[in-house]
């Protein structure tokens, strides 16, 4: 035990003298509270420490001490589910035992330590293991099996491994040398979890969110960033995105936003079903919360704390979709503590090495192998398994200016960027996204996907829909000095389809029941329906006053395509398509 007293206090940041022995990220408990903090500046004599809680009322003198040990995240069967604070206390657990507010000081087990569950183990006795082998199972969630694996530094032969109800901490089996095997195991959160290696992503993360699965996909394994000014959308993307992806286990966390806002979150996960289990969601989901009024060293950590559990899921074999809400109030803590460390400045005040920092937290998505043998069937252990983490960060540039620094040093990484739009979210175009500046890298990673589930014709939609927004977006500026008038019959046709683009493909409702959530075969559908109405608008030009044919039935058959129940919207879609391709030619016989 290495201890010492505080020497001057400013803010989240308090030094400390007489520490020797003490390396930088170590964990030490400060003053007579023993509040938790980490350990950023190590100087001669004196030490930096971030403090995780308030520091108000503490004074010189008093003691800090530590084990000199990183703050370590605790890995095991019944994080599923759970809401932590950005050191991993539980929320729930210390709310009820410190009454609302969180004591100071208060400290409480991230995971349960009295639940026994139920081990089933896939290796036997004389196997040998190493670091991320799988060993047997228990079923962590309805849904979701739990696979344990051996620790990092843990290798052996297997002397005894047994079925049977064991708590995270009791041994579910031992190695030749006397090593216990423990369901429980620990993580220094700032060190990405290691991987044989990363593989190409090639799989989307089917969001059933149009604008993302049509025009701009992120694939699983794949980064993205949403950035944009205050109430433009981030928020209800990225919990639409938490709800509705097709990843096997959520991370949200909820990083330095108002408290009501992950309020609502707290209060309406548990409330929501999976679509495709009908379980409750909270099931495949962790949430990490630290909201504007909770400390600011701790918020710096959630982000840390948020991917170390994901990168753990990942290492089971799982797709994993990491949301950080919001990445800027990270860099802004990041910020308020190099200024405190008094630290030279870089742009805008945010200290020189944000930009290798929003790197590396980025790096760590990725679809990997994972270490260690075992798949999650646990049939044959000599079977290596994929597992991969999708991060999608929000971003809240000041004023919406994407010049600022925290949205350029993402954008510099993100593979896709959907940049919400202001003007868009003023006219209630949801989702907000602008598609003429936002984009996606990985289309070419993805498009075998599409050719096989949905068909090379997808593809080749997709493009003509963008080119017809891009055009509308060149006629306008010809519009606004000629009017609309002087337009030829096919210029009117292209705005007019463009339009039905917009307000009955792109636009989509995150709060309307059948809207909320569109299968990817829905959006095809309702592509072919546009491309299809619009080639025999064409045919039919000439033909008919244009005025005619903005009466045809088929611009309201389009409109509401949205709305087909979502299980058995093919037959309703087949049905509208054959009466849309008769248009042309009723109307012209
Ligand atoms: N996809 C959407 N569908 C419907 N309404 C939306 C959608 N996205 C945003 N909104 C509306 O915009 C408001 C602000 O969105 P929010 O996500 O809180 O913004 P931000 O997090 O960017 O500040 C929401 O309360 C909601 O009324
Ligand atoms: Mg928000």
């Amino acid at each position: 035990m290495i201890q010492g007293k505080i020497s001057r206090i400013s803010g989240p940041v308090v030094r400390a003298r007489g520490m020797e022995g003490i390396k930088i990220r170590d964990l030490v408990q400060v003053g007579d509270l023993g509040l938790l903090g980490e350990v950023i500046e190590v100087k001669g004599e004196e030490i930096s420490i971030q403090v995780y809680e308030e520091t108000d009322g503490l004074t010189v003198g008093e003691p800090v001490k530590s084990d000199g040990r990183p703050f370590l995240a605790q890995l095991g069967p019944g994080l599923l589910g759970m809401t932590y604070d950005g050191i991993q206390r539980p929320l729930e657990i210390l709310r009820d035992l410190t009454g609302n507010f969180i004591a100071r000081g208060a400290t409480g087990d991230p995971l349960a330590k009295n639940k026994k569950w139920h081990f089933i183990p896939t290796v036997k006795v004389g196997d040998s293991v190493s670091y991320g082998d799988i060993i047997g199972w228990v079923q962590e969630s309805p849904t979701i099996k739990h696979y344990v694996m051996i620790p990092e530094s843990v290798s052996g032969v297997i002397a005894q491994i047994k079925e049977g109800d064991y708590t995270i901490e009791e041994a579910v089996g031992l190695l030749k040398d006397g090593v216990p095997l423990k369901m429980v195991q620990s993580w220094p959160i700032r060190r990405p979890r290691p991987a044989q290696r990363k593989v190409p992503t090639s799989l989307p993360l089917v969001s059933g969110q149009r604008i993302f699965d049509v025009f701009f996909p992120v694939p699983k394994g794949g980064n993205a960033i949403i950035p944009g000014p205050f109430g433009s959308g981030k928020t209800v993307m990225q919990q639409s995105l938490a709800k509705w992806s097709d990843a096997d286990i959520v991370v949200y966390i909820g990083c330095g936003e108002r408290g009501n806002e992950m309020t609502e979150v707290l209060t309406e996960f548990p409330h929501l079903e999976d679509p495709r289990t009908g379980a409750p969601l909270m099931n495949r989901t962790i949430l990490v919360a630290n909201t504007s009024n909770m400390p600011v060293a701790a918020r710096e950590t959630s982000i840390y704390t948020g991917i170390t559990l994901a990168e753990y899921y990942r290492d089971m074999g799982y797709d994993v979709a990491l949301f950080a809400d919001s990445t800027s109030r990270w860099a802004e803590a990041l910020r308020e503590i190099s200024g405190r460390l008094g630290e030279m400045p870089g742009e805008e005040g945010y200290p020189p090495y944000l930009a290798s920092r929003v790197a590396e937290f980025y790096e760590r998505s990725g679809r990997v192998i994972c270490m260690g043998r075992g798949t999650p069937e646990g049939v044959k252990p000599s079977d290596s398994r994929e597992g991969s983490v999708t991060v999608i960060g929000a971003v809240s540039p000041p004023g919406g200016d994407f010049s600022e620094p925290v949205t350029q040093n993402s954008l510099r990484i993100a593979g896709a960027f959907w940049g919400l739009d202001a003007r868009l979210a003023y006219s209630r175009h949801f989702p907000a996204i602008n598609w003429l500046t936002s984009y996606s890298l990985y289309l070419d990673a993805l498009r075998d996907w599409y050719v096989s589930e949905l068909s090379e014709e997808f593809l080749t939609m997709r493009t003509e829909l963008m080119e017809i927004l891009q055009k509308e977006d060149e006629m306008n500026k010809i519009v606004q000095l000629v009017g609309k008038e002087s337009l030829s019959d096919p210029d009117k046709l292209l705005l007019d389809v463009a339009r039905t683009v917009r307000d009955d493909f792109l636009r989509q409702s995150a709060f309307h029941e059948i809207e909320a959530y569109c299968p990817p075969k829905k959006a095809f559908y309702m592509m072919k329906a546009i491309t299809t109405f619009y080639a025999q608008c064409q045919s039919l030009l000439g033909k008919m006053p244009y005025s005619d044919v903005l009466k045809l039935p088929g611009w309201e058959k389009i409109s509401k395509m949205r709305y087909f129940p979502n299980d058995n919207f093919e037959v309703q879609c087949e049905a509208a398509l054959k009466e849309l391709a008769q248009e042309g030619v009723v109307q012209s016989a």
